[in-house]
C-alpha cells in the first residue's frame, strides 16, 4: 500500500474538525497524525467525534518538532495564520492554509520569505476556485467565449454571515475586517477570472446598518438586556437570530468555552464588533479591468451573483441555483448551463480542494493557489478596509512600501 500523507491540523474549529479533519477521515491515502489547538478540550471532543486518536499538542512549535508531518492544515483564526505557517515552514513542512493568507500584506509577505527559504508548499484555501460553477464560469472565458474581460461584478448575500458578530470574525483584531476575512475570497475569485492583473487602487463602503442594539428584532422587558450568550438569553424563545450551537453544547457544554472565554453565539445584536455587517469595495487593475464586490451578512439568503462581461458577450452565474448563463454581444442566442450538484462543502468545492492539494504535495499537480495570489487577495482587502475607515481610494502599492 502507498504511504499515506500526514496531517496535523492546526486550529479543531468548525473548519478544522467539520471540513478538514472529517475530509481526511474519509481519504485511504491521508491520515490525520496531530491536532493542535489552544483549547485541549475541542481537540479531545474532535478526535472522540471522529473516532481518531491522533497526538495532542497545544502549540505548533511542539506539533511539527515532535511529529514527522508531510503537511499541516491551518484553520486557526485568521490572526495566527502568519506565526502557525512561519513555524511549520521553518520546521520543513508544507501548509495549506485556509483564506486569507494573513492578515495583512506585511504578514503575507514574511510568510512568503520563509516559504521562499524552505522551499516548502504553501497553498491557499480558496475553495472557490474549486467550485464547479466557477470553474465552468472560468472555462468558458478560457475558451474566449467573450473575449477579454474588462468588468466584473459580484453580490454576495450570506445568511449565515450576521453569526459573524458572534464570534471572533466580529473583531478587526482577529481577522483584520470582513473585506479580507471574507472579501479575500472574492477578490482572489476576480484575479483568477482575469488572470492575474495587479489591482492598483481601491475604494469601499461600508459599515453596521443593522446588527446594533437599536435593531434587536423583538421589544425588551425593561431591565431585562438580551444575551450575553444566545444559549443564555432570556428571549431565545422568540429571538428570529437564534444562533443555535446545541450541537457543540451537548458534546462539549460550556466546559471547553471556560478554558479559553471563546463563546460562539455572543448576542449579535449587543456584542462589540469591529467589523461591517454589509459594504462595497471597487477594485481597478492595471490591464484596465474594474470590479466590484458587494457583501451583506443580513439577509434571508445565500448566494454569490457574478456578472463578467467581456469584448463578445457577458456571463452571469449563481452559485446557489448552480446555473451559469451565457450571453454573446451580437446574438440573441442565450446558452444556459445547470451545473451538477457536487457532494461536500461549499458546493463540492472543499474535496476538490483537499485532492488538489495532496496531489500537489505529492508532486501530481503544479500549485495554482500560491502565496503570491493570497497576497493580493489580501492586499484587496487591506485596502478596502482602509478605504472605508479613512473615506479614501487606497493605492495598492501604499501598503508594499517598507
Ligand atoms: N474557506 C472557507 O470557506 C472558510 C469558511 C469558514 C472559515 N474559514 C477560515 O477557517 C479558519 C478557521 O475558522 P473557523 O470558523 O473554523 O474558526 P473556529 O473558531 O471555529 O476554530 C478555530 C480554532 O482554532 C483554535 N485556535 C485559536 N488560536 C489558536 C492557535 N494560536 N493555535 C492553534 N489553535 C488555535 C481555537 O481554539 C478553535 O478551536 C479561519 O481562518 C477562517 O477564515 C474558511
Amino acid at each position: 500500500m502507498e504511504k499515506k500523507v500526514k496531517f496535523g491540523i492546526v486550529g479543531v474549529g468548525s473548519r478544522g474538525l467539520q471540513a478538514f479533519s472529517t475530509m481526511i477521515c474519509k481519504r485511504s491515502d491521508a491520515e490525520i497524525s496531530a491536532f493542535c489547538d489552544t483549547n485541549a478540550l475541542r481537540m479531545k471532543c474532535a478526535a472522540e467525534k471522529l473516532n481518531i486518536t491522533p497526538n495532542f499538542y497545544s502549540t505548533i512549535t511542539d506539533m511539527v518538532k515532535n511529529e514527522s508531518l508531510d503537511a499541516v492544515v491551518i484553520t486557526t483564526p485568521d490572526f495566527y495564520h502568519e506565526e502557525c505557517a512561519i513555524e511549520a515552514l521553518q520546521n520543513g513542512v508544507n501548509v495549506l492554509i485556509d483564506k486569507p493568507l494573513a492578515t495583512s500584506v506585511k504578514g503575507c509577505r514574511n510568510i512568503i520569505a520563509a516559504a521562499e527559504k524552505a522551499g516548502k508548499t504553501v497553498m491557499l484555501g480558496f475553495n472557490l476556485r474549486h467550485n464547479a460553477v466557477l470553474k465552468k464560469v472560468k472555462k468558458l472565458i478560457s475558451e474566449n467565449t467573450i473575449g477579454k474581460v474588462f468588468l466584473i461584478e459580484n453580490r454576495e448575500f450570506y445568511d449565515g454571515g450576521r453569526t459573524y458578530m458572534a464570534r471572533w470574525n466580529r473583531s478587526y483584531e482577529f481577522c483584520g475586517g470582513l473585506w479580507i476575512h471574507k472579501g479575500s475570497h472574492d477578490f482572489d475569485v476576480f484575479q483568477w477570472l482575469l488572470d492575474f492583473p495587479k489591482p492598483v487602487k481601491v475604494s469601499s463602503f461600508a459599515g453596521i446598518n443593522i446588527l446594533n442594539e437599536d435593531h434587536i428584532p423583538f421589544e425588551l422587558t425593561p431591565g431585562v438586556p438580551t444575551g450575553p450568550t444566545c444559549h443564555e438569553c432570556p428571549y431565545k424563545k422568540i429571538c428570529p437570530d437564534i444562533y443555535d450551537i446545541s450541537d457543540e453544547l451537548d458534546r462539549w457544554g460550556d466546559e471547553a468555552a471556560k478554558l479559553d472565554g471563546y463563546k460562539k453565539d455572543l448576542c449579535i445584536y449587543t456584542s462589540d464588533k469591529s467589523v461591517h455587517d454589509n459594504g462595497i469595495a471597487m477594485v481597478e487593475y492595471d490591464n484596465g479591468a474594474r470590479a466590484s464586490h458587494m457583501e451583506c451578512f443580513v439577509t434571508p439568503i445565500s448566494d454569490r451573483r457574478y456578472t463578467i462581461v467581456g469584448e463578445l458577450g457577458q456571463i452571469e452565474a449563481s452559485l446557489t441555483d448552480r446555473i451559469v448563463t451565457l450571453r454573446p454581444r451580437w446574438s440573441k442566442e442565450i446558452v444556459t448551463y445547470q451545473i451538477p450538484n457536487e457532494e461536500g462543502g461549499h458546493g463540492g468545492a472543499d474535496p476538490n480542494l483537499l485532492d488538489t492539494f495532496i496531489k500537489v504535495i505529492t508532486g501530481e499537480l503544479a500549485n495554482t493557489s500560491t502565496t503570491e495570489h493570497g497576497m493580493m487577495s489580501t492586499a484587496v482587502g487591506e485596502a478596502a478596509e482602509l478605504s472605508r475607515r479613512q473615506n479614501r481610494t487606497v493605492f495598492i502599492e501604499e501598503l508594499f512600501r517598507d
